[in-house]
């Protein structure tokens, strides 16, 4: 399956800064999925390799990580990054997941927004759960994209939510998954889910939020065009940013982004 999202440059300076909000949310599933100093950890479908490098922070100089993912111009950018930050714990993998040749053992394999991309999400994870050693862990975390909106509802908030959404789905992909997480991690195998669905809040004023919205659009936009879902004209994307954080200040509105939700569970 194609990845829907593609990589040009201004692709990798939305997923910074979208990794830049989830960071507090994805730390936070990490440590109470049990990632701790000296783990040996498999990050699946990198990217730009902003998991991974949350890990190694987590792990320390005596762990390590191995992010893997299909495309080469993210994975350049993470092993960048890496460099400057000094990680010499942290190294990328350039495979398809459902290829990698799947050696050895580890203490843990995480993932975050790849579960979505891929065909068969149950076989992947069964994959790299038997590289994973006996009381190790495996946590995954998805978007519940119909969490994303304002509070109060605004008509502006629940058509970009529906945009989303819907083109998703009409690619065939499930812009619910998250929520449906745990059930998944089930059907691959694990008995014992736990599940944590972490909701971002943004302030009337905070740019971050319309920023974050206005992006994810930006992105899908030749799928919101090709889907049918809307016009070039009715999503007017230049000024769709400005518009949400309008919208926000007229409405007295807090911007609700997609809740995080991560699940995770010890191998037997
Ligand atoms: C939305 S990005 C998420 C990146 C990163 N995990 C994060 O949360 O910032 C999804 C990534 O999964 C990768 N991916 C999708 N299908 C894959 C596959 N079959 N094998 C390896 N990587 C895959 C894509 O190349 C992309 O970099």
């Amino acid at each position: 399956m194609t990845y829907l999202l593609g990589h040009d440059p201004a692709e990798l300076a939305r997923l910074e800064h979208q990794a830049r909000l989830l960071a507090p949310a994805t730390g936070t599933i990490l440590r109470l999925a049990g990632i701790e100093p000296g783990m040996r950890v498999l990050d699946l479908g990198t990217g730009a390799g902003d998991v991974a490098l949350q890990v190694a922070e987590l792990v320390g100089p005596t762990g390590s990580v191995v992010g893997i993912d299909q495309s080469d111009r993210p994975l350049a950018l993470a092993a960048h990054r890496a460099e400057q930050r000094g990680l010499t714990n942290v190294s990328f993998v350039h495979d398809d997941l459902h290829t990698v040749p799947v050696t050895g053992t580890v203490d843990a394999v995480v993932g975050r927004l790849v579960l979505l991309y891929l065909p068969d999400p149950h076989a992947v994870l069964r994959r790299f759960a038997d590289r994973v050693r006996p009381g190790g862990t495996v946590a995954v975390m998805e978007y519940e994209m119909g969490a994303a909106g304002t509070v109060p509802p605004t008509e502006l908030s629940a058509r970009v939510t529906h945009w989303i959404t819907e083109s998703f789905r009409r690619s065939g992909l499930d812009a619910h998954l998250g929520a449906r997480l745990a059930q998944v991690m089930r059907t691959a195998g694990f008995a014992d889910v736990t599940t944590l669905g972490v909701q971002g809040y943004r302030e009337i004023g905070d740019p971050d939020g319309p920023r974050m919205a206005a992006g994810i659009v930006r992105t899908l936009l030749p799928a919101i065009e090709k889907t049918g879902v809307a016009t070039p004209a009715e999503v007017d994307i230049d000024t769709l940013e400005d518009r949400i954080a309008r919208d926000c200040v007229d409405n007295d509105a807090i911007l609700k982004t997609p809740t995080l939700v991560g699940a995770w569970a010890r191998v037997p």
